[in-house]
């Protein structure tokens, strides 16, 4: 698998989530995904961004493009909050800690090809999502 292109960006503030909604979108449409994945894409990383800044106190995510022999999109966010403890449980739909419903994880992993997530309790999160075209 080869990347074409890849960039990376600071995702701390809301307006941080609403330029990931952005950059999203446009590398999404670049390679030419559907606009119904790019709509799928772009809510995962929706939900991911706003993980990174409530729970993991900001970080960043390095957007790729893909190509050889498949061609897609694939998003890695990467935090240095305080990890997640119980992963499996975190991934379970109304499984929250703060105020939300608990559906943002399981949602994002149903609307992308390829979802993996390593935590690690003191040292930080990392989520990386690909759709496919
Ligand atoms: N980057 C992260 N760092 C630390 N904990 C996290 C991180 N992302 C998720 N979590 C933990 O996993 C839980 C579940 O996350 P998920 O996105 O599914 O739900 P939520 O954010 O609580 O609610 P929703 O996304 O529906 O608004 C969170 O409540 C939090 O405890
Ligand atoms: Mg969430």
């Amino acid at each position: 698998m080869s990347v074409v292109h890849s960039d990376t960006i600071a995702v701390f503030s809301e307006s941080d989530i609403v330029a990931v909604r952005r950059r999203v979108r446009e590398l999404a449409s670049q390679v030419g995904l559907s606009l119904v994945d790019q709509t799928k894409l772009v809510t995962a990383a929706s939900e991911l961004a706003r993980n990174t800044v409530v729970y993991g106190g900001g970080g960043t995510l390095q957007l790729e493009s893909l190509n050889g022999p498949r061609i897609g999109v694939r998003l890695i966010f990467t935090d240095q909050g305080p990890g997640i403890p119980d992963v499996e449980l975190a991934m379970r739909d109304g499984f929250t800690t703060g105020t939300g419903l608990g559906l943002g994880l399981g949602g994002a992993k149903r609307l992308v090809n390829e979802f993996e997530i390593h935590s690690t309790v003191g040292r930080g999160t990392q989520v990386a999502l690909t759709r496919w075209k």
